[in-house]
Parts: structure tokens; sequence; C-alpha cells
């Protein structure tokens, strides 16, 4: 495998898990030092096992900002950072009108006040850096059109999308080197499907009807994402910046043959 990240510091967010995971180990098996971020330190820590021993684990609550002030003091104190991957999130589905306040706010701090807190004290950090640095945000197709039953979570996921092209100018407006762009993933197989899984018959039976729906025909597994998220972390996307990046077996590409009138 190429070692496009050496020398290179990585935070990845929700690196406990799913998506998060598989990044920091594309991102380790490419030469990076990666920090695996999470709020779950335990199951952080196991993953290291996969991981380079360059690589370390941080307990950060994504939405807590004392946690990323620490977070990013021990960075300077290492040598800096050079890309970060807002990767934590949570899902929770239901009938609108039923969703509870504290539903809706718990899904705004991990899934869009979170990404402000971690571009924020990423560019403070970045903008030192002598070479091209890249923030990549996690958002999902949810962020790009609506959810009958995931009113909040898209609401979420499109503020993540706006805010990273936001900052794509705001960097490029003060001629720092930092790169921001967002990922758009629809189905991926991850934990983050588990409650849905037990509302549709199981997980074998969910995974079928939601790869009916994708034009190619399965879910995405999580090193697809994490090779999209390696590509726009790296030199080779340069010039990509302030780009919504989909990986989703072209679902929002139109209207299959077979659903056309
Ligand atoms: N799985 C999908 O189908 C899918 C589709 C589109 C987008 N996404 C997005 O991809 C990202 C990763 O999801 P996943 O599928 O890998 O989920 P996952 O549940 O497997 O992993 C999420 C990780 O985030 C961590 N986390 C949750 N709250 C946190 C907090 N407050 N602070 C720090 N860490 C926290 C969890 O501990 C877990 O390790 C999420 O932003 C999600 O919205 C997922």
């Amino acid at each position: 495998m190429a070692l496009r990240f050496q020398n290179k510091t990585a935070v990845v967010t929700g690196a406990a898990s799913g998506i998060g995971r598989a990044t920091a180990k594309r991102l380790s098996d490419e030469g990076a030092q990666v920090v695996l971020a999470d709020l779950n330190f335990d199951r952080a820590k196991q993953a290291l096992s996969q991981m380079s021993d360059r690589c370390w684990a941080f307990q950060l609550d994504v939405s807590q900002e004392e946690n990323w002030q620490e977070l990013c003091r021990q960075l300077k104190q290492r040598g800096g950072l050079d890309i970060l991957v807002n990767c934590a999130g949570i899902g929770i589905t239901g009938d609108f009108e039923d969703m509870a306040l504290q539903d809706w706010q718990a899904m705004m701090d991990v899934n869009l006040t979170a990404v402000f807190l971690g571009c924020k004290h990423a560019i403070k950090l970045m903008k030192c850096n002598e070479s091209d640095s890249s923030i990549i945000n996690i958002s999902s197709v949810g962020g790009l059109v609506g959810g009958e039953d995931i009113a909040a979570y898209c609401a979420s996921k499109g503020g993540v999308t706006l805010l990273s092209k936001s900052l794509a100018l705001y960097c490029a407006g003060k001629g720092y080197s930092i790169r921001c762009n967002s990922v758009h993933p629809s189905y991926v197989d991850t934990e983050m499907l588990d409650p849905i899984a037990s509302t549709l018959g199981g997980r074998e039976t969910m995974l079928e009807a939601m790869a009916s729906l994708v034009p190619m025909g399965r879910v995405a597994k999580p090193e697809d994402v994490a090779a999209s998220i390696a590509y726009l972390a790296s030199s080779d996307a340069a010039f990509v910046n302030g780009h919504q990046m989909l990986v989703d077996g072209a679902q929002l590409a139109g209207i299959p043959a077979r659903h056309s009138a």
C-alpha cells in the first residue's frame, strides 16, 4: 500500500467503531500517526491493536469544548495536526411529532456542534503548518436530501454540508493551506444500523432491503468510505476543496430504470 501519510498526524473521531475505525486503520496503514478519539475509550484502545504503534487513543466527547482543547494541547506538544476526520455521530429515528427536544438536542450536539468545535480548534493548529492540511467531515446522503423518519438527523447532517463548504471558503480567504470537504455515505454496514435492524426483522433482512434501494445492489462497507476519506486527506486531492463527496453506490444519481414511469 502507498504511504501517502508518512510524517502526518491525523485525528479521527468515532474511531472506536464502524467508519471511524476503518478510516483510522486506512490512514495508519498508509503511514499516519493516528489519534483514535472516541467517547468509548476502552474500545478505542482495543482498536489500537489493528494500527501501527505510532497511533494512540484519546477519550473525547466531541460535544465538549474542553475535551477538544485538551486534545489540541497534547497535539501541539507532540508536533501538531495535519488531518482531521470528524466521524463520530449518532442517529435517532422516529415520528417527527413525537420527537423529544432532548433527542433533537443530542443529535445537534454530537452531529453538528461537535463538528464546529473540532474544526475551530483544528484550524487554529493547522494554520501554522507549512504543508497542506485537510479536514473531512462525515455527513450523509441525509445531509443532501431529507428523510421521512430522520428529520433531526438530516437537519444536523445538512448543517455539516454547508459548514464544510463555508470553512473551505474561510480557510482559502484567510490564505490558510487547509482544505475542507464533506463525505456523504448512504447505508453502511456498521453498528449504527443496529437499532433499525431490530425493527426490520433482523440484520440480514434489513441489509437486503437496503441493498435493493441502491443501484449497485449492496450497502457500503466501512472500508469503502474510508478509502474515499483517505483520498480527500491526501495530496491526490490537493485542489479538491468545498466538495460534497457521495459514497452511495449511485443512490442519489437519479431514478433507476426499474422504477421509472
Ligand atoms: N452507518 C451508516 O449507514 C451511515 C450512513 C451515512 C453516514 N453515517 C455517518 O458516519 C459516521 C460514523 O458512523 P458509523 O456508521 O461508523 O457508526 P458507529 O455507531 O459504528 O460509530 C460511531 C462512533 O461514534 C462514537 N461516538 C458517539 N457519540 C460520541 C461522542 N459524543 N463523542 C465521541 N465519540 C462518540 C461512538 O462511540 C462510536 O464509536 C456518523 O457520523 C454517521 O452519521 C453513517
